[in-house]
């Protein structure tokens, strides 16, 4: 066909069989506007080595801007002979400009290097994106920490009761677990963003004095790749952000969970907003948390797609081998599925609506003030071995009757040891417990106050 990026040594056409294999256009049409992008970059440096007229090559900015403007409106489309997204726009281009200037264009690059950089530049514009939604998720956190400072939940290990903590702080411990995808995406950036590999050809380099400094400072990154092999045979950075995408996913998928069990009637400690839960086509009472759950689905869709890409990368030898076509399918559903996923996740975290008694009521339950004893005996000059097993008989106690420490007499605390003078009542308490750890990243009030803004901070920073 009229695509066809190569033929010359060849009798016959492509078997259909083979063009329907081969053919990537419909997932890599959306890197159109880079590769146009990268062809004008291109067509400078072709000019600037003396190998372009200045007409041939203004003739070649404007047959690309009339195929830009064509792609913009979806009337410039692919044709099912081509190939690739590359094949396609040169076929295009040489419909506009003619063979003769068209023609030209091809020289001193390969699919191979253009890929290579195409890519990366349509990551790191979808890294911005993706890291921006993520800054509106840890937003949300906080604007519900911040909502709710002094609100006393159960803290969990093993899901069993454990110690008191503030609601904000729990909610604050998923956001800076989210923060840092946004620092790991920042740090993937600046590898990627000084690593622009147009001019590696198709792996050993170009031979025509072309300049891949200029293609990259055209194409906004900072340099070029130091070795042609490394910059058409790499992939790590395709796989690197997917496994940000991925951790994200996970770490989305843990305050999904949470969300999941906190709106049952056993947990009931939040009520999901009408807009931002579905109901039951047959049970009428039903408000579901499909958000939690999808989101909680897609986390395994996004460690498939990172597990699916390092397979393919797996031993596959230098330099480029067409298996490397198969890096661009998982990574665009890895960063679609973040971008259609994160705003409805930030949707519920900032709709809910927390039912904070139940979780004050709850939360000196199940002897979960144990630990205050042992630490307040400490404090009275007890070694902690005893004071561990004193407040254990206390539990131990507590079980036998049927009561919380609280309800514990004087009588009865003395008589598990005389260190448990009334005065270790002052720990008791939900309110007390969560004071008293006052020490950095504890979650007394004024220490969660302060990682509010800390966090803030470095969100601005962000
Ligand atoms: N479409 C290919 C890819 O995504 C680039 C084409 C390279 N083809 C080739 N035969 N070298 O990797």
């Amino acid at each position: 066909g009229a695509g066809k990026l190569w033929g010359g040594r060849f009798e016959g056409g492509p078997s259909p069989e083979l063009e329907a294999l081969s053919r990537s256009t419909h997932f890599d049409w959306r890197l159109a506007h880079y590769d146009i992008a990268g062809s004008h970059a291109h067509a400078k440096a072709l000019g600037a080595a003396g190998l372009l007229t200045a007409a041939e090559e203004a003739e070649l900015h404007r047959g690309l801007d009339v195929l830009s403007d064509g792609v913009a409106a979806g009337t410039v489309l692919p044709d099912p002979s081509d190939e690739d997204v590359h094949g396609a726009l040169e076929r295009l281009l040489i419909e506009e400009v003619g063979p003769d200037v068209g023609g030209k264009l091809r020289a001193g690059r390969s699919r191979n290097d253009q890929i290579a950089t195409l890519f990366r530049c349509y990551l790191l514009d979808h890294s911005l994106t993706v890291a921006d939604l993520l800054l509106d998720l840890v937003d949300a956190l906080a604007g519900q920490a911040e909502a709710h400072l002094g609100a006393i939940m159960p803290g969990r290990t093993h899901l069993q009761h454990a110690q008191p903590v503030l609601l904000s702080h729990h909610l604050l411990a998923h956001a800076w677990a989210l923060l840092r995808n946004v620092d790991r995406l920042a740090d993937w950036r600046r590898r990627v963003e000084s690593d622009s590999p147009y001019g590696s050809g198709a792996l050993a380099g170009q031979s025509l004095g072309l300049d891949p400094e200029l293609v990259a400072r055209e194409l906004n990154f900072t340099g070029s790749t130091a070795n042609s092999i490394d910059g058409t045979a790499s992939r790590d950075f395709v796989s690197e952000i997917a496994f940000v995408a991925a951790q994200a996913g996970v770490d989305i998928s843990r305050i999904a969970e949470e969300v999941i069990l906190w709106a049952t009637k056993e947990f009931g400690f939040v009520t999901l907003h009408d807009s931002w839960s579905t109901g039951s086509s047959i049970m009428p009472q039903k408000k579901n948390p499909d958000i939690s759950e999808l989101a909680r689905g897609k986390a395994g869709r996004l460690v498939g797609n990172l597990t699916g890409l390092l397979t393919t990368l797996k031993a596959l030898p230098l330099a480029y081998n067409r298996d490397l076509q198969e890096d661009k399918e998982p990574v665009f559903d890895s960063v679609d599925t973040l971008e259609v996923l994160l705003p409805a996740f930030t949707g519920q975290i900032a709709t809910l609506v927390f039912n904070t008694e139940r979780m004050a009521e709850l939360a000196p339950q199940g002897f979960s003030l144990a630990t205050d004893i042992a630490e307040w005996l400490v404090r009275e000059g007890v070694p902690f071995r005893i004071a561990h097993e004193v407040a254990g008989a206390c539990v131990r106690e507590c079980e036998g009757l049927g009561i919380e420490l609280h309800e514990l007499t004087d009588e009865q605390f003395a008589a598990i040891s005389p260190a448990l003078t009334p005065a270790v009542r002052s720990v008791l308490t939900a309110e007390g417990s969560v004071s008293s750890r006052d020490g950095r990243g504890g979650t007394a009030p004024v220490r969660v106050a302060e990682q509010l803004q800390e966090l803030r901070s470095r969100v601005a920073g962000a």
